[in-house]
């Protein structure tokens, strides 16, 4: 895989290099919630502009139906990109058509433009490779090179991640070489013990990695939503929390093989419960009470791990060589339920080792509950992408760069 640097050695002064980063911030409204996104791409933004290219940032964001929808305009993330840069920052109010042609012909040596979001076309998600090479083929017409560094995006076949790379001469920015270095230690040679806390809603979107964990990690500790499938799995009582009943038999087996395995896969001893889902808006005070693990109430949903699992939970994490952490322990959002995510990213910030968080809500959680991003080794922006390399799947935007 050619780097950036190469690039940057072999010269950009004058050359339109488009930038496919991974812009897609949590909004309220137009205003950004969390702008860690933006702030992993600047260094290679600046890198090129600094170097005298012309670049064109492009990135999709949240999930629009292949149509122009303000909603998921990137409007506010190319204002905070250039903010973030100091430099004024070109909008293009479309993606291959007249506003992208005349915002790039604009360009000057060491400039920088945003087009719009790359999923206001169809093209760029469409499964018909034909459709995707012909959106590809259009966005290669507005380049000369193309830097792969939305490492957010790499898992997914999209026109821009995986078909345009194939049209220009192509190399990974420095966001993308950052995040591999990680995940390699993650895979290769990894310092033990090993230690991964998993959380987040749906045990579905974790089990190819817990079953390529049980193979090496040496503690699993399970948090998050996915918890009562496992605690439904082993014959408890969940009263009204998340279950995914058609994922029971899976989970078994997982807990059965870990026992053979020798792995630690560990389960919460206590829970802290109410009777429905919080308000996350206006984060009204509730009635939180704290239940053991095997005892929910028929009524009550858990929320969140409660504080002797807080406590387990980090002495699993008090020697750890290395931790990997995605998905956060329950509600975070509605400070009642926050107290278990918080346990565990202070248990990362305590760990002797490499300790990585894993992307999406994990990420915005250790920034919402006020941890310095400098107390973890580093802050991956990919959550999907990051697991699904976990699992040793061959990620699109990553073999794009390859050839
Ligand atoms: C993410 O948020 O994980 C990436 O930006 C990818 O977004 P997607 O899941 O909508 O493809």
């Amino acid at each position: 895989m050619k780097t950036i640097d190469e690039l940057l050695s072999e010269g950009v002064a004058g050359k339109r290099v488009f930038v496919r980063a991974d812009l897609n911030v949590p909004l309220d409204g137009t205003t950004i919630t969390d702008d860690g996104r933006i702030r992993a791409v600047v260094p290679t933004v600046r890198a090129l502009a600094d170097a005298g290219a012309r670049v064109i940032v492009a990135s999709h964001l949240g999930r629009p139906k292949g149509a122009p929808d303000p909603a998921f305009s990137l409007a506010p993330a190319a204002a905070r990109l250039g903010e973030l840069l100091g430099t004024e920052v070109a909008f293009a109010e479309d993606t291959v058509g007249p506003s992208a042609g005349s915002t790039v012909a604009a360009l000057t040596d060491g400039s920088v433009a945003v087009i719009e979001n790359l999923r206001f076309n169809p093209g760029e998600t469409a499964k018909d490779d034909a459709e995707r090479a012909a959106f590809a083929d259009r966005l290669a017409a507005l380049a000369d090179i193309y830097v792969g560094d939305g490492f957010g995006a790499v898992h997914r076949r999209h026109a821009s991640v995986f078909d345009l790379p194939a049209r220009l001469p192509h190399y990974a920015g420095h966001l993308i070489a950052t995040e591999l270095g990680v995940l390699r230690k993650l895979t290769d040679d990894v310092a033990r013990p090993y230690v991964v806390a998993l959380g987040g809603a749906k045990v579905s979107d974790k089990l190819a990695v817990i079953d390529e964990l049980l193979g090496r990690a040496d503690r699993i500790l399970v948090g998050g939503g996915m918890v009562f499938t496992f605690l439904k799995a082993q014959g408890h009582e969940i009263g009204v929390s998340l279950v995914q009943e058609d994922q029971i038999p899976a989970v078994r087996e997982y807990l059965e093989r870990a026992e053979k395995s020798g792995v630690e896969l560990v389960l919460p001893v206590d829970l802290v419960v109410a009777g429905g889902f919080p308000d996350l808006k206006a984060k009204a005070p509730t009635h939180p009470e704290t239940v053991a693990a095997d005892a929910v109430p028929a009524d009550r949903m858990g929320l969140d791990i409660g504080p002797e699992t807080r406590a387990l939970y980090a002495s699993k994490l008090a020697d750890a060589a290395t931790v990997f952490w995605n998905g956060p322990m329950g509600v975070f959002e509605h400070p009642d339920y926050a107290e278990g995510t918080r346990a565990v990213a202070q248990a990362l910030v305590d760990a002797p080792g490499f300790t990585v968080v894993g992307g999406g809500d994990s990420a915005a959680a250790v920034r919402t509950l006020g941890f310095d991003e400098k107390a973890f080794d580093h802050i991956s922006t990919g959550g999907g992408a990051s697991l699904e390399y976990l699992e040793g799947k061959t990620l699109p935007g990553l073999a794009a760069l390859e050839d």
